[in-house]
């Protein structure tokens, strides 16, 4: 099999990868190593950008998202028992995030692709990458028991954490960053309404973070703060709500609704950069080539705007016959990214409960939420991070 692009994993950077090359009429085939029923059911977080919206609109797969999903104009901070609105839309000149789950993305995506009829390779065992040194890269894999081939122009490498395309580049050839932070999130997914349907709530308190999310006016999402060792099955989900609420304001405690979980996990929290992500016709995007810590919700966006330039960079190499896209992908998505990590580094540093930390960095924590929520200038800085940065 060939094709000129060939995009490894079907995660939503994979996919929409493969929707905005399609649509500028490049071929590309994706390999991805589970099965599809598992890649539409992963739980992951849920807040889009603005810019992200606009490029699910602009493939064909926004439609439930427009309908769907829930517009955004301001969070909330919750310190020392008490609420602070920080105001995004007004102080960003009427920008908005949407929650929409990316559980839902990745549907979306997925049924706009198999609509268009184009190659995905699911349950693809034992992937591996070849020659992406030379004019000729080649992908192999298992399926049904068959070793395949596909030889192509490009390989995206959309493959996640874990994947094998990141793990593939020789190790003097990469640098890479990384910071790992000593505690966890327990998420509890449930069919009960937010407690706040026009806001997203984050909270610092003594017993550590909080956080009250949506995926729709029907289905809520909370996290608390745990020590990394805990396991899933040491909190019932009485436990949970018991503590969530423990750590907010005793009006929105009050105001939750509970239920029984319908998902319940916890995900340790890293910041992670691997540079360059390109590395002759290997292109790394998503969460191959960076992690961020889940506070501020950038892990798909910046997922979306790698692939917005990966797709420019390749269109510009099939159309315009010019390399020059493809030469400065790394340096102008690593830009981007870094002021992404940047922000996920400091709204977790802000909002959590570090073991060990002294009074002094107490102190601290509570000057910069105090500054954040009584300065314009700095509920501006958290608020156009938080919309996004312009792509
Ligand atoms: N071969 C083929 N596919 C693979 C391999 C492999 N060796 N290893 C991993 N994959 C697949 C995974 O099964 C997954 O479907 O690659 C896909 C990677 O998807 P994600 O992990 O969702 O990464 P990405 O598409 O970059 O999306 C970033 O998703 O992980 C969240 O928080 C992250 O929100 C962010 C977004
Ligand atoms: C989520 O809805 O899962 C979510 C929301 C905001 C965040 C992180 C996760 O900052």
């Amino acid at each position: 099999m060939r094709t000129q692009v060939a995009i490894i994993g079907a995660g939503p950077a994979g996919l929409l990868l493969g929707a905005l090359l399609h649509k500028a009429g490049i071929d590309n085939v994706i390999i991805e190593r589970q099965s599809s029923a598992h890649v539409s059911s992963r739980i992951r977080a849920g807040i889009l950008e603005q810019g992200t919206v606009d490029m699910l609109v602009g493939v064909g797969a926004g439609q439930r998202l427009l309908a769907e999903g829930t517009p955004h104009r301001s969070i909330e901070l919750v310190f020392k028992n008490q609420r602070h609105a920080i105001d995004v839309h007004g102080l960003t000149g009427g920008k908005v995030v949407t929650a929409y789950g990316q559980t839902e993305v990745t549907h979306d995506l997925m049924a706009a692709r198999q609509a268009a009829g184009l190659a995905t390779v699911y349950e693809a065992s034992g992937v591996s990458i070849h020659d992406f040194d030379s004019p000729q890269p080649s992908v192999r894999y298992v399926q049904h028991g068959q070793i395949r081939q596909l030889t192509c122009d490009f390989i995206a490498g959309c493959d996640g954490f874990h994947g094998v395309c990141r793990s593939s580049v020789p190790k003097a050839a990469a640098t890479e960053f990384e910071r790992v932070y000593p505690f966890g999130w327990l998420g509890v997914l449930a069919d009960v309404p937010p407690v706040s349907p026009h806001a997203i709530v984050y909270g610092n308190h003594e017993r550590g973070f909080s956080l009250c999310s949506m995926r729709s006016l029907a289905r809520s999402r909370y996290y608390v703060q745990c020590p990394i060792e805990d396991k899933v099955a040491q909190w019932s989900d009485q436990a949970f709500w018991d503590e969530l609420r423990r750590r907010l304001d005793p009006e929105l405690a009050d105001r939750i609704v509970t239920g029984p979980s319908i998902e319940k996990s916890i995900a340790p929290l890293r910041s992670f950069v691997t540079e360059p992500m390109r590395f002759g016709r290997l292109f790394l995007a998503g969460d191959a080539a960076h992690i961020v810590p889940p506070t501020g919700a950038k892990g798909l966006n910046l997922a979306a705007s790698d692939v917005k330039y990966l797709s420019a960079a390749l269109i510009e190499f099939y159309l315009d016959k010019s390399s020059a896209g493809i030469d400065g992908y790394s340096q102008r998505a690593l830009r981007r990214v870094w002021k992404a990590e940047r922000f996920a580094w400091s709204l977790t540093t802000l909002m959590h409960r570090f073991p060990g930390s002294g009074g002094f960095d107490q102190k601290i924590q509570e000057a910069e939420l105090d500054y954040v929520v009584s300065s314009r200038a700095a509920s501006t800085a958290l608020a156009e991070n938080y919309v996004g940065l312009p792509l």
